[in-house]
C-alpha cells in the first residue's frame, strides 16, 4: 500500500514537471524550457570512488556548479550499474534540473533516461558517451582516440622503432590491455593505440607472444587493477618462460598498477621493467613514473573537463546552445551527440613538472 502511494506521488511529480517543461522549444534549439533565473539542483552521477579522478571530477563540478548558483546532488555508483540507475531515478523523482552522468555501463541507461526526457530534464554525458538513447543532449570529454595514439606512440618511440620496416631482425614483445568492455571510451583508446601499433605488428617488429591481439581478448571489466594483475600473471607464466616483456599497452593507471605488480612478482625490477603506459595522471602513478616503474601516463585535466560540463549545463538551462567542437564523431547508436573534446597530454619522467606548473599537484605531493 505504502509502495503504491509512493509510486503514485512520484508519477504525479513527473507529470507536473513534464507539464511545465516538456515539448517546449528553447532559444538556441534546445528542447528544454529556458530559464533565465538561476538555481535548482544539478544531479551529478559519477561511477566510483575507487579512482581518485572521479572523486576530483565530482567535487570540481559540485564546486563550480555551486559558484554558478546551483545546488548539487553528487552520487557515486560504486561501479554497480543498478546503483547508478537507482541514483538517477531518485534525481529525476526529486525534480533535479539537469543530470551530468559518467556512465558505469554506457548501454544500461536507456530506460532511466527515457524518464528524464519525459520529465524534461536535460542530460550531459560526462567523459564516457552514453549509448543507445536519443536522450543525451551533449557530451563533454577528451579526445579519446588521441589518448590511445599517445600511448601507442610512446611505446614505439621508447622501443626505438623508426618507420615500420619489413625484414628487420629486432623484434619486441608487447602485451596489450584494454579498458572495460561496457565503456564506450575503451574502443577509442584501443583504436587510437592500434592506429600506431598495427603497422609494426604487420611487419613483425612488434610481436604479442600471448597471441591476444584482439580488443575482446584484452578488456578489463570495470577497469579493475586486480583483474589486470591476474591476467598479466597468467600471460607471463604461459608465454614468457624464455623471453622478456618489452612493453605493455595499458589504457589506465589503475590497470598499470596491476600490471606492474604482476611484473614485479615475476622478478622484473628497476631498469628491467618494461615500458608501461597509463592514463589519468593519478597521484600514485605519477609517483611511480618518477620512481621509474610506470613509464608514462596521459594527463587529462579533470578541472577543465568539469568546467566544460558546467558551462554546457548552464548554457542548456538558460536556453543557449553550448559551444561544441565535434558534431560528427560521437554517434551513440541513436544520434550523433554534439561534443566538446579537450586535449590529452602525454607525461613521462621528463615532464612531470608540467603537473606542478598547471597546479594539478604540488611539488610536495610528488615527493
Ligand atoms: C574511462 C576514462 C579514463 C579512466 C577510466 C577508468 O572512461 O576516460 O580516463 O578514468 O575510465 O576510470
Amino acid at each position: 500500500m505504502r509502495t503504491r502511494t509512493l509510486r503514485t506521488s512520484a508519477s504525479a511529480v513527473l507529470l507536473a514537471v513534464c507539464l511545465t517543461a516538456c515539448g517546449q522549444e528553447a532559444r538556441g534549439g534546445s528542447r528544454y524550457k529556458p530559464d533565465d533565473g538561476k538555481g535548482g539542483t544539478i544531479g551529478l552521477a559519477m561511477p566510483t570512488k575507487a579512482s581518485e579522478r572521479w572523486i576530483a571530477d565530482g567535487e570540481n563540478m559540485a564546486e563550480q556548479f555551486k559558484k554558478a548558483g546551483y545546488e548539487t546532488d553528487l552520487q557515486y555508483g560504486d561501479d554497480k550499474v543498478e546503483n547508478q540507475v537507482a541514483q538517477l531515478e531518485n534525481m529525476i523523482t526529486k525534480g533535479h534540473r539537469l543530470l551530468v552522468v559518467a556512465a558505469i555501463d554506457g548501454s544500461a541507461l536507456t530506460d532511466v533516461l527515457d524518464r528524464a526526457h519525459e520529465a524534461g530534464i536535460p542530460v550531459i554525458s560526462y567523459d564516457r558517451l552514453i549509448l543507445g538513447t536519443p536522450n543525451v543532449d551533449y557530451y563533454a570529454s577528451f579526445d579519446n582516440e588521441r589518448v590511445g595514439e599517445l600511448q601507442g606512440r610512446y611505446i614505439v618511440d621508447r622501443l626505438g622503432l623508426g618507420e615500420p620496416e619489413k625484414g628487420t631482425d629486432e623484434t619486441f614483445n608487447v602485451e596489450l590491455f584494454a579498458g572495460s568492455p561496457d565503456d564506450n571510451n575503451t574502443k577509442y583508446f584501443w583504436n587510437g593505440a592500434m592506429k600506431v601499433l598495427k603497422p609494426y605488428l604487420d611487419t613483425g617488429q612488434i610481436v604479442v607472444p600471448s597471441g591476444q591481439k584482439r580488443m575482446s581478448q584484452a578488456t578489463t571489466l570495470r577497469w579493475d587493477g586486480g583483474t589486470a594483475q591476474k591476467r598479466m600473471d597468467d600471460l607471463i607464466s604461459k608465454n614468457y618462460g624464455d623471453r622478456e616483456v618489452d612493453a605493455v599497452l595499458s589504457p589506465y593507471d589503475g590497470i598499470s598498477i596491476g600490471v606492474i605488480s604482476a611484473l614485479k612478482s615475476a622478478g622484473y625490477s628497476g631498469k628491467d621493467l618494461p615500458v608501461v603506459t597509463g592514463q589519468d595522471a593519478e597521484l600514485a602513478s605519477v609517483k611511480s613514473v618518477i620512481r621509474g616503474e610506470q613509464t608514462q601516463t596521459v594527463f587529462k585535466d579533470t578541472r577543465k573537463l568539469a568546467a566544460q560540463a558546467v558551462r554546457m549545463g548552464d548554457a542548456v538551462l538558460h536556453g543557449r546552445k553550448p559551444k561544441v567542437n565535434n558534431t560528427t564523431d560521437y554517434d551513440n547508436g541513436k544520434k550523433t551527440v554534439p561534443a566538446f573534446l579537450l586535449k590529452p597530454v602525454s607525461v613521462d619522467r621528463k615532464n612531470t613538472d608540467l603537473l606542478v606548473r598547471e597546479g594539478y599537484f604540488t611539488t610536495g605531493q610528488l615527493k
